[in-house]
């Protein structure tokens, strides 16, 4: 039977992207019906609002969706639809995965997932400027909001995503040091939860800046890490640079009922609308969806493709050192499914 799934092409290179995806989808038999929405600032000009109601109510309904990147203009009053679809649908837990497919780069074989916390911490949008003397904007204040129920629900998915995963180690990464209360309160967690998983997963906690920096000097020594929010958004982009940058790196954000997935990347209008860019960050998102939704083995078929293509060279886009455009490589990855 069909799954139901909402598509979201989203701005950008966004349309061109998810183009590609459901081409080599499609060729892989992958059992999805979908129901294509709208979102971003394109939606402002089409449907009146960046998150049209539509959109959300296809997402409640079909439950999993396959989101394109979504343009947030900085600074602006536009609240980012990505941090508003994550709350909308209590989607805790954004699962980033860096694998090494294209060789040749800083390292080789690394394997690591980032699950970082999705609706806590910074990210929670209570902000605002105080004002003094004649300047309204004298000063700016962003509140960091941590609960122990939101810490309990990240550390414990982390812990049994690596269970299910067959992963031997957690590091959770903090400022406890600074941030004595916020901070504090998620290692607290992390420590009295690791006695649940002794002899199945390590637990060890590290300073975040450290665990930057070894992430860079010896990204062997890690294998599932967890950690709040704005700590994750910038170490999976650290993570990412790990495999080749932006353009491998897939995302799920999953909650108890929900969950969309998108790539890792932006809306790249340097490079939108030429055909030049890399699909394989929103591929692989689609790989999570379909080991999600139940089909694993056409989420491995197109891993295998898209590897071998990639690996060997038979085709590869710019941000790759290659020459070939969004199509000539889609066309290839279909050709080399199994
Ligand atoms: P970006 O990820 O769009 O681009 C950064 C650099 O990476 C650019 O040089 C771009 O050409 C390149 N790049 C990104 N994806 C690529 C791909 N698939 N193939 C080849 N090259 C690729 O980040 P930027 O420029 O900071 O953000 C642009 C817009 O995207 C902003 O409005 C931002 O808010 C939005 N954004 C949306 C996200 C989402 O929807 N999940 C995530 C990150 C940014």
């Amino acid at each position: 039977m069909l799954k139901n799934i909402t598509v979201i092409p989203g701005d950008g290179i966004g349309p061109e992207v998810t183009e590609a995806v459901l081409e080599v989808l499609s060729a892989a038999g992958a059992e999805l019906e979908y129901d294509f929405q709208a979102a971003g600032v394109g939606a402002i000009a089409t449907h009146g609002s960046p998150l049209p109601q539509e959109t959300s109510d296809s997402i409640e309904r079909n439950r999993v969706a396959l989101k394109g990147p979504l343009a947030t203009p900085s600074g602006s009053g536009f609240r980012s639809v990505n941090v508003e679809i994550r709350k909308r649908f209590d989607l805790f837990a954004n699962v980033r995965p860096a694998r090494t497919i294209l060789p040749g780069g800083r390292y080789e074989d690394i394997d690591l997932v980032l699950i970082r916390e999705n609706t806590e911490g910074l990210y929670v949008g209570v902000e605002h400027f105080i004002g003094m003397d004649r300047d309204p904007r004298a000063a700016a204040e962003s509140v960091m909001i941590t609960t122990r129920y939101g810490c309990e629900r990240i550390v414990r998915f982390a812990f049994d995503y690596a269970v299910a995963h067959g992963r031997g180690k957690l590091t959770l990464a903090h400022k406890a040091n600074i941030l004595k209360y916020t901070q504090g309160l998620f290692l607290e967690v992390g420590q009295r939860m690791a006695a649940d998983y002794d002899g199945r997963v390590a637990f060890e906690d590290g300073i975040i800046d450290a665990t930057a920096m070894f992430l860079v000097l010896d990204p062997y020594r890690y294998d599932v890490l967890v950690m709040e929010n704005m700590f994750g958004d910038i170490l999976s982009d650290l993570m990412a640079g790990l495999v080749g940058g932006l353009g491998f790196a897939p995302a799920g954000n999953i909650g108890e009922s929900h969950a969309v997935f998108e790539a890792v990347h932006g809306s790249a209008p340097d490079i939108a609308g030429q055909g030049v860019a890399n699909p394989t960050g929103l591929l692989l998102s689609a790989c999570m969806l379909l080991d999600h939704v139940g089909q694993a083995e056409v989420a491995s078929r197109v891993r295998g493709a898209l590897t071998a293509v990639i690996r060997d060279g038979v085709a590869r886009t710019r941000d790759m050192g290659g020459r070939d455009g969004t199509a000539a490589f889609t066309q290839a990855v279909k050709g080399a499914l199994a």
